[in-house]
């Protein structure tokens, strides 16, 4: 059978709503409750060879590399690992230093982007081991790896990646339950973890049901030149892929921010015709994202703020996105669904080709 959008107006939209049963389908096999770990038996290594990782290091581009960054933090809070994502394509041209005690992941939807598989070719050509986060079973980047986590997504068409950039930051904390398991992570804090993913399908078809609200934001957004996305600490990568998301199909400059950083430079923009997406998760940063919502407001900039039902904006004039509470080391995912509405509703208003935004490729494979 041929694959089509079906009754969607697009891939994008099916694939959106295809996130619950994608990120079912990538933990199907991978938890063991009794025990607090994952299974990934494709990452071949052993305890003692996952024990002796000093340090993770992600490449990726576009949404798999700001994911990266939300799985650094995963593998930094659980496993206590010193971890950080960069841009493949900038990777091999500062000469890196590879490390033998350094585990490298390959993060790619398609497996072909030329330069996450250059980089690949680049740390297995220094003798660095590295494993692939990848969608595409059989694909160059996975094929180059020393092993690794399938995402399980199923085929993915649109340009802007939902249900595979999902399942990356579900496969991240897998990798992370485990290093963190063969390390200080208690069994019961890996319970914890593990009920949290399992809640995760049910949560984000909770978020999707939401669509006519968020729609009627976005049309709102879609009318604005410029826009921020601001987030701090988890919630930075998240403002980042919802910047990317946005500007990728409605053709809007859209800025990610750190929130901290705004009174260093960006609230010299803020105006009634500069609108800010913000992240605001209940956390223990909540009160000084609050700060700078009121900073933002002081400028009469318009606030859409993505948070947790309960946290209090006091009085300030705000469209409120309430997401569902998971486990902290969770939220970036469930804060970054909304996001992909909001771009999805504000192109769709604006009339664009959302699946094949111009300029753009699905996957980049020549350098
Ligand atoms: C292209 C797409 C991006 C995507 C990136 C990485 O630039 O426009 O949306 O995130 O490639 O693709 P990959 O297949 O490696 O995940």
């Amino acid at each position: 059978a041929s694959y089509d959008a079906g009754e969607h107006d697009s891939f994008m939209h099916k694939e959106m709503l295809e996130q619950p049963a994608a990120a079912e389908r990538i933990l199907r096999g991978r938890l063991d409750e009794r025990f607090g770990t994952a299974h990934l038996g494709g990452l071949n290594m052993d305890a003692r060879e996952t024990r002796e990782i000093r340090r993770v290091k992600i490449l990726g581009c576009g949404s798999a590399y700001y994911v990266g960054q939300m799985g650094a933090s995963l593998i930094e809070d659980l496993a206590r690992i010193p971890a950080d994502a960069e841009a493949a394509s900038e990777f091999r041209y500062r000469n890196p230093i590879i490390e033998h005690d350094t585990l490298y992941v390959a993060v790619s939807q398609s497996g072909e982007t030329i330069d996450t598989l250059l980089a690949v070719q680049e740390i297995r050509r220094k003798g660095g081991r590295v494993i692939g986060l990848v969608n595409v079973v059989g694909s160059a980047v996975a094929r180059e790896c020393d092993g690794g986590i399938y995402l399980h997504a199923g085929p993915e068409v649109a340009v802007a990646s939902t249900k595979a950039l999902t399942n990356m930051f579900v496969g991240f904390a897998l990798l992370a339950l485990q290093l963190g398991r063969v390390r200080d992570l208690s069994i019961a804090d890996g319970q914890r973890l593990i009920a949290g993913l399992t809640r995760l399908p049910g949560q984000i078809e909770e978020i999707l049901a939401g669509e006519d609200a968020l729609a009627e934001m976005a049309t709102g957004l879609a009318g604005a030149e410029s826009l921020f996305f601001v987030g701090r600490v988890r919630g930075f990568p998240v403002a980042r892929e919802g910047a990317q998301k946005f500007k990728e199909i409605s053709y809007r400059h859209a800025e990610a921010y750190q929130t901290s950083e705004l009174k260093h430079g960006p609230l010299a923009l803020i105006s009634t015709e500069v609108p800010t997406v913000a992240i605001v998760p209940d956390d223990e940063l909540t009160d000084r994202n609050i700060a700078a919502l009121h900073e933002i407001a002081a400028r009469r900039g318009p606030l859409v703020v993505v948070t947790h039902a309960g946290v209090d904006l006091g009085d300030l004039d705000v469209r409120r996105i309430d997401v569902p509470r998971n486990e902290r080391e969770l939220d970036p995912i469930l804060l970054t669904i909304p996001l992909q509405v909001l771009a999805y509703h504000a192109a769709l208003t604006l009339g664009h080709d959302i699946d094949k935004p111009r300029n753009l490729a699905k996957s980049v494979t020549v350098e």
